[in-house]
């Protein structure tokens, strides 16, 4: 039986993958994680909350011994243009968190789920098909922090044997907590601007193509991950995962089909912009679908309605 830790259980992700895990493994077994973000009020009634600031190991122990945790999903991260804002934050969150994890983890023999993203890759990775392994050279901190941790994960189950697996998320598109400060958040405001103001201005050129992925989706392959017989498993950390990969202008097409009078106007954000050229236009994840049978469910119409339909009822209810 499971006894999991969540770190960043507030956050886009966690506030989603937190209820997940207590639904499918038991609530009491299911610590929630937080640390400056107050999170939605659902996660302190469904189960254990622990402040925990993971770049200071000494607050990680005592959760780890109190709940006898076995598992742990570390999701505390900065996003790519907040950690541009921020390097030096960025790092100290992404690889101080992560080595006091793994050390941790190599003392209390947990598994651990660190996502990595397809921001590890950079201008001269091939864009197009990206292999599973191929060159990562990342211009942002956000990039750097991500493939240092691919390695570090990869040498602690190497060289300790702690039982480490990721995935390189693409952009993951929710309606629960919003995303903070990434590239890839206007597949996300988008559907908001769409509902209340039936216009929106976008940060990205018309035909900028990102690798894009629905919340169920994204909690689906961290469990399914997790899950799998490590005996499968020729990678690690981390596996390429996409369900969809589209332009801005291929997502204000489809949301045109439900808002017919909906617009969308084009004001670069030269950052972002960079950042969206430097990563991949889609993905190869074979790798995944052969080594643990990743197959996503949700593809661009199937999002845009449910996002359309979710959104709609929050506007409704005064969210
Ligand atoms: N969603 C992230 C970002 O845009 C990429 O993994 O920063």
């Amino acid at each position: 039986m499971k006894n999991i830790l969540v770190i960043g259980a507030a956050g886009q992700i966690g506030s989603e993958l937190t209820p997940e895990l207590r639904k499918r493994y038991g609530h009491t077994r299911v610590v929630a994680g937080i640390h400056k973000t107050i999170p939605p009020r659902e996660l302190f009634e469904s189960g254990p909350v622990e402040i925990i600031d993971v770049t200071d190991k000494e607050q990680l122990v005592p959760v780890i011994r109190k709940y006898k945790i076995d598992t742990i999903y570390n999701l505390a991260a900065l996003l790519s243009v907040v950690g541009e804002a921020n390097p030096l934050e960025a790092w100290r969150v992404g690889m101080n968190g992560l080595l006091n994890v793994l050390e941790v983890s190599r003392e209390y023999r947990c598994a651990v789920f660190t996502p990595s993203s397809i921001g590890a890759f950079g201008l001269s990775t091939p864009l197009d098909n990206t292999p599973q392994d191929t060159i990562q050279r990342p211009q942002t901190m956000y990039g750097i922090t991500k493939v240092a941790g691919e390695l570090l994960s990869d040498y602690y189950f190497k060289r300790f044997g702690v039982d480490t697996r990721s995935v390189r998320y693409p952009g993951i598109i929710s309606n629960v907590t919003p995303p903070g400060g990434g590239t890839t958040d206007y597949a996300v405001e988008i559907f908001y601007a769409a509902v209340k103001e039936k216009r929106f201005t976008c940060p990205l050129h018309p035909k900028t193509y990102l690798d894009m992925m629905y919340m169920p989706d994204a909690l689906e392959a961290a469990v399914q991950l997790m899950e799998v017989d490590p005996s499968r498993l020729k990678h690690r950390n981390a596996f390429n995962v996409t369900a969809m990969s589209f332009c801005p202008e291929m997502i204000a097409a489809e949301i045109r089909r439900h808002i017919p009078d909906f617009e969308i106007h084009y004001q670069i954000d030269p950052i972002k912009q960079s950042i969206a050229e430097s990563w991949p236009n889609k993905m190869d994840d074979s790798c995944a679908r052969e080594e643990w049978d990743w197959d996503p469910k949700y593809d661009l119409p199937k999002v845009t309605e449910d996002m359309l339909r979710v959104i709609k009822k929050k506007v409704k209810g005064g969210e």
